[in-house]
């Protein structure tokens, strides 16, 4: 069990998206995780830090770039700013999110490939390469397509045949093509860099398995592919946008994307902070949390964590937390056949950020695939957010606002406190779920609880007792002011702004975001206007866009 009691301080990062799309709903379940996980330890007066940007390396973002006329540098910069908003929209809030093709990123990206060198992890090796004479540029896998060689198939990709599904690498496709232009490359050979991973392995090795505390495969996977035995990776790319590589004989070559990538972890702290960014990164009292999907979890626990071995001033992460796959109504999503939704398309659907977050995290694939459904996300928005959790809310704020106008005095039964242990249990679950990123469970224990409130508010009758017994009405609404009063600190982190409107129809003056799950509420606290927090999601709107998300429009 992991208590963040622990630990002084934790930078937590979520997996940079690609520059070149617009995320889709299933590309950042792993925002959202990192965006409610940093909240929740800000929450509880955890010094945080929350890093994100975007990737903006290899061979797309120049041809993309070229498509559209513009240099690398001016396109990433439109849609790195595009790509922002649309996590702004969503309530995701970065400490910094930054671009990995800053000068920041670059020097550091150099000083580690350096102390690799110096190490001696690096290794020269050459390679066979196609290259368009027509485009003027070497053609990586998913840019050529040919025969494959093994089973006759025309349409083989450069890395992959989909007919045999065997690996190919480009050069060995017979009647290669250029995807670009469609001519014949020709081959070339050419000397590249490899991150010697024979080297690192032991290394890694000991370090995944004293982390014992990690769960599925961030542990299982590194550790297997390192019993079949580490290659080494090319790190090296013939390209024009990315970092250059300080080498003799590498001036007209750049760093593989994956090499600058998550350098761009540090880099970010760094720009943000300008100074005294080192201990977030050097000091072994900070806690380093990774967000990511599983398809990244080799890239997070071998290359990177081999990287920052170049130099022992490094810390290596202290946490990988991996989500599996949010698919669509049953497929898969994708941008070429316009399957599934987007972050671009969201704001246009007209449903509230708050229900998309509530939706998302109520079906956060933390443990197993989820499906996206528009019937499911009518059915949980209906029935859990609107029914159970906005019920309770609205039915307390506006009988105290009409009955008492502030927070009458509190005055326990016994049967109150009995309410009040079962609450406070689920208030533990929800904790130890948070700190053990079980996210998708605390949520749970959040609607349990609201669940016990609309049970005692309707086993109590406070419009019943308002007209006898007034006195005692007044403690009812107490208890109901106070488990509001939770429900919004708990809520916090899921769903920030509706809990900030919440937190001021009931009367309080502080922040939310801060001092943790508790709250004082007193007697006398004058209280806002009650207003509904959360609205139904109508069926005809589930219909229709459930066919115009679709992809057979
Ligand atoms: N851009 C990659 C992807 O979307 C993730 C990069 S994460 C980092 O799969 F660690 F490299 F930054
Ligand atoms: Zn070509």
């Amino acid at each position: 069990m992991i208590a963040i009691a622990e630990f002084k301080r934790t930078l937590v990062t979520s997996a940079l998206p690609y520059v070149n799309n617009v995320p889709h709903l299933g590309n950042i379940v792993c925002t959202l995780r990192s965006d409610i996980y940093s909240r929740y330890l800000k929450l509880q007066g955890k010094e945080t830090l929350f890093i994100c940007g975007t990737d903006e390396s290899g061979t797309r973002t120049e041809i993309e770039a070229q498509k559209r006329k513009l240099t690398p540098d001016k396109y990433c910069k439109v849609m790195h700013d595009t790509i922002l908003k649309k996590f702004n929209w969503l309530e995701i809030e970065f400490d910094n999110f930054g671009r990995t093709s800053s000068e920041t990123n670059k020097r550091l990206t150099q000083e580690i490939f350096s102390d690799l060198e110096k190490k001696g992890w690096i290794i020269e090796k050459e390679i066979t390469l196609l290259y368009c004479a027509h485009d003027d540029r070497y053609l990586p896998d998913s840019y050529v397509e040919g025969t494959c060689p093994f089973c006759g198939f025309e349409g083989a990709k450069g890395d992959q045949c989909d007919n045999c599904s065997k690996f190919l690498e480009p050069a060995e496709l017979k009647n290669p093509r250029c995807k670009l232009c469609g001519k014949t490359p020709e081959v070339r050979k050419d000397m590249h860099l490899f991150l010697d991973l024979t080297k690192a392995a032991p290394y890694l090795k000991k370090w995944i398995e004293s982390k014992k505390e990690w769960k599925g495969i961030s542990r299982n996977l590194p550790l297997a592919w390192i019993k079949e035995g580490l290659e080494p990776r090319c790190i090296s790319r013939n390209l024009k946008w990315g970092t250059k590589i300080p080498k003799k004989g590498y001036e007209d070559k750049v760093f593989y994307v994956w090499f600058d990538a998550p350098i761009g972890y540090i880099a970010f702290t760094e720009e943000l902070l300008q100074k005294d960014w080192e201990k977030w990164w050097q000091s072994k009292d900070t806690r380093i949390v990774h967000f990511l999907g599983k398809d990244n979890v080799p890239f997070h626990t071998i290359i990177w964590p081999a990287e920052l071995m170049s130099n022992s001033k490094w810390n290596l992460p202290d946490y990988i937390s991996s989500n599996e796959y949010l698919n669509y109504e049953g497929e898969q999503f994708s941008k070429s056949r316009n399957v599934g939704i987007f972050t671009s398309d969201l704001e246009k659907t007209g449903i509230e950020p708050s229900i998309w977050r509530f939706y998302m995290s109520a079906t956060l694939p933390e443990h197993k695939d989820y499906d996206f459904d528009w019937q499911d996300l009518m059915d949980k928005t209906n029935n859990e957010l609107v029914a159970n959790i906005g019920n309770f809310l609205f039915r307390t704020l506006s009988f105290s606002k009409k009955n008492f106008g502030e927070v009458p005095s509190e005055k326990l039964s016994a049967d109150d406190k009995k309410s009040l242990e079962s609450v406070e249990k689920l208030k533990g679950r929800y904790i130890d779920n948070m700190e053990n990123f079980n996210l998708k469970e605390a949520l749970k224990n959040v609607l349990e609880i609201s669940n016990l409130a609309n049970q005692y508010f309707q086993k109590n009758e406070p419009w019943v007792l308002v007209k006898t017994d007034k006195e005692r009405c007044g403690a009812v609404i107490n208890v109901c002011l106070g488990l509001s009063s939770l429900l919004g600190k708990l809520l916090y982190p899921f769903l920030p702004s509706s809990s900030e409107r919440l937190w001021k129809q009931l009367g309080f003056t502080d922040d939310i975001s801060k001092g943790g799950l508790d709250f004082a509420l007193k007697s006398g606290q004058k209280l806002g206007e009650p207003k509904i927090l959360f609205t139904k999601i109508e069926k005809d709107d589930a219909e229709k866009f459930k066919i115009e998300f679709s992809g057979k429009r």
